[in-house]
């Protein structure tokens, strides 16, 4: 903390009031708005928190206007390159990048957690035959704390450690059966030799009569993926997760909360629009320059899905390295001549070149390129905001490790601007 402040001065009453400016290691200073409230009477209106610092935390690092995003410190540019998606858990869940011992450890307890309790298969039958991956995951996950609740002592470092660890691990596994549920295919159970990944891909795409060889391409583009999208600081999920959790809610009652949160449309499921948008675009057989120009009049509601961010005002950090393995991906598939892929690739290429785009600095986002790489694999539309609720597991158990440790955090209580009736009597139902 600096000896920085802020004076408020109330020009109705003429009090004044000093705010402490708070300083991180990076991004803007921030005002500590607690007196206004506690000296002045005020409370804020900020709807959305665009301008509220929740929390202080030591995970992330994101400046959108330069195009940065950093775990812990490391550039993501830099895990992405030589980093693992399980490597990359450790380090957000436990602040340093592992030794080869403790990578180690970590693998095989994170290995070793993958199964469920064989009840919880029973919790899948009760979902409708068309019932959405997303929708079978929030009731799957909350019922996973009822399998521990009496051994999760939230105020114990020790138990809220082996929480994190038994949901990274399990998460495969119920995201795959989510799937395997909806088509009608038997589950296949968790296999420990196998890395992360590719456990996952088995889980989604084997079955118990035949042998499945993860390939080791996908199991490759799904680490990365599960890399870039594993934290992206006080996003709506993460904020929710951490919101029901300051009660000491159940860690994973509170999680599966974070997976509701995240299965909205503004939120987890852009890369799903993007594939639906290649493939109307496809359907219709008209140009793509078509949809750039509608994307452009004011007058048509139309977007390009997977342009733009409300963060990044620069290229997305992601997006730039999830770019160059879709293009991969797609070349060593030989996809790159599917209809959508065209398409796709064409409206990258226009995009990036037309002014209206560049003058707003509209990027394609890495729900543009995930979207692809995940539709080339053969994942289904409806698995997409699944994987991406894979990937954040790490992200929200770091940040509720991060606030049950913190001595400043406290029960998540935002105030109201009441704008409802003034006191009134109440009316006898003869009289109304
Ligand atoms: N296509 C065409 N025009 C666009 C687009 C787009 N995708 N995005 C923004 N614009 C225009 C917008 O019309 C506005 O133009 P003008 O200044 O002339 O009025 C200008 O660009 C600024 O847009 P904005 O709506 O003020 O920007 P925002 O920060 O509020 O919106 C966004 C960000 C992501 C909601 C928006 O870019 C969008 O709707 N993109 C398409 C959906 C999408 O890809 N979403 C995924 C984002 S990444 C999610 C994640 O990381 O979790």
């Amino acid at each position: 903390m600096t000896s920085r402040t802020v004076t408020v001065i109330d020009n109705a009453t003429g009090k004044q009031v000093e705010l402490p400016v708070l300083e991180g290691t990076l991004g803007p200073a921030t005002v500590d708005i607690r007196p206004l409230s506690r000296e002045l009477g005020y409370f804020t209106y900020d709807p959305g928190f665009m301008s509220t610092a929740s929390c202080r935390s030591d995970i992330t690092f994101i400046d959108g206007e330069k195009g940065i995003l950093m775990y812990r410190g490391y550039p993501i540019e830099q895990l992405a390159e030589h980093s693992t998606y399980l490597e990359t858990c450790y380090l957000l869940l436990y602040g340093e990048l592992p030794t080869a011992t403790e990578l180690e450890t970590f693998t095989r307890i994170i290995q070793k957690h993958s199964m469920p309790h064989q009840a919880i298969r029973r919790f899948y039958d009760g979902f409708r035959h068309d019932a959405h991956p997303m929708a079978i995951m929030v009731g799957v996950f909350g019922a996973l704390s009822a399998f521990f609740h009496d051994s999760t002592d939230v105020h114990n470092p020790h138990h809220r450690e082996i929480a994190a660890h038994r949901m990274i691990s399990k998460m495969p596994t119920i995201a795959a059966w989510s799937y395997k549920y909806a088509i009608g295919q038997p589950f296949l159970y968790p296999d420990n030799e196998l890395g992360y990944s590719e456990n996952f891909l088995r889980m989604m795409f084997g079955v118990p009569t035949e042998r499945y060889e993860p390939n080791p391409i996908f199991a490759k583009a799904l680490d990365l993926i599960l890399i870039l999208h594993a934290d992206h600081e006080q996003n709506a999920s993460t904020s929710t997760v951490r919101l029901s959790g300051s009660s000491e809610a159940n860690p994973f009652a509170a999680v599966s909360a974070g997976i509701a949160s995240l299965w909205g449309p503004l939120h987890g499921g852009a890369n799903e629009k993007v594939v639906r948008m290649l493939e109307d675009i496809v359907e219709s057989g008209q140009k793509v320059e078509h949809f750039v120009d509608r994307a452009k009049d004011k007058d048509d509601p139309f977007r390009l899905m997977g342009f733009g961010h409300r963060v990044y005002k620069n290229y997305d950090p992601r997006a730039k390295i999830i770019r160059k393995m879709c293009h991969e991906l797609l070349r060593q598939m030989g996809a790159e001549n599917q209809p959508m892929f065209e398409v796709a690739m064409e409206l990258e290429r226009i995009a990036m070149e037309d002014d209206y785009f560049k003058e707003r600095k509209l990027y394609p986002n890495v729900d543009f390129y995930s979207g692809l790489i995940l539709r080339a694999m053969g994942i289904p539309l409806n698995m997409f905001t699944a994987i991406f609720a894979l990937a954040r597991i790490v992200g929200w158990n770091a940040h509720w490790c991060e606030m049950m440790q913190d001595p400043e955090s406290r029960i998540g209580r935002p105030r109201q601007l009441y704008t409802g009736a003034a006191p009134r009597d109440y009316v006898p139902i003869e009289k109304r």
